[in-house]
């Protein structure tokens, strides 16, 4: 918590250095480009983490299976982003193949992309069987790419 409370307490100065494409994230900034996916990648971990308390275990509070499914759709928008070409050293799981086969990790990029539209469209629909098996999709997306660019 603590940590966290000095990430946004140095927000400030992060304002004023202004904004960072993906594209040239300076060498400075490569340890917090990689904890930033982290981050994310975290996230989405949650999410799912979410959707199994509720799917699996029935619990009926919480945040609403629709906004969970919007911020999965979110999270997998443009996970090829989250890794921008230089931030392949240091405290990073990924493997040099994100980079040296980008053509395949995009490919996982958006099989999890896609799943997570069809999670979402599932749980609009309210139907309990092609919910499951979307949101089963959803998390053999992730293991799909992590089996592949995730140091194990
Ligand atoms: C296209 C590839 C890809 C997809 C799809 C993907 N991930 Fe990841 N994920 C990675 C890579 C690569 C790392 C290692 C990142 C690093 O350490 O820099 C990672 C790391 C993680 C981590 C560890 C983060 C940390 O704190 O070190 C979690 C949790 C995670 N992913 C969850 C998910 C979930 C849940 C999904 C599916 C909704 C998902 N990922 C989809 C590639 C992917």
């Amino acid at each position: 918590m603590r940590k966290i409370a000095l990430a946004a307490a140095s927000l400030v100065a992060v304002a004023l250095a202004g904004p960072v494409a993906a594209e040239d994230v300076p060498m400075d900034k490569v340890e917090q480009a990689v904890k930033y996916r982290q981050a994310v990648m975290s996230t989405m971990g949650g999410l799912v983490g979410t959707a199994v308390g509720q799917l699996r275990d029935g619990f009926e509070f919480g945040p609403g299976l629709d906004t969970v499914a919007a911020s999965l759709v979110a999270t997998t928008d443009d996970i090829p982003a989250l890794f921008p070409a230089g931030t392949d050293f240091g405290e990073t799981d990924a493997t040099a193949e994100v980079w040296s086969d980008a053509e395949g990790f995009a490919e996982k990029s958006k099989e999890a992309k896609e799943a997570a539209a069809s999670f979402q469209e599932a749980v609009a629909s309210g139907d309990k069987a092609t919910l499951m098996g979307a949101f089963k999709a959803v998390g053999d997306s992730c293991k799909g790419c992590h089996e592949a660019y995730r140091k194990q």
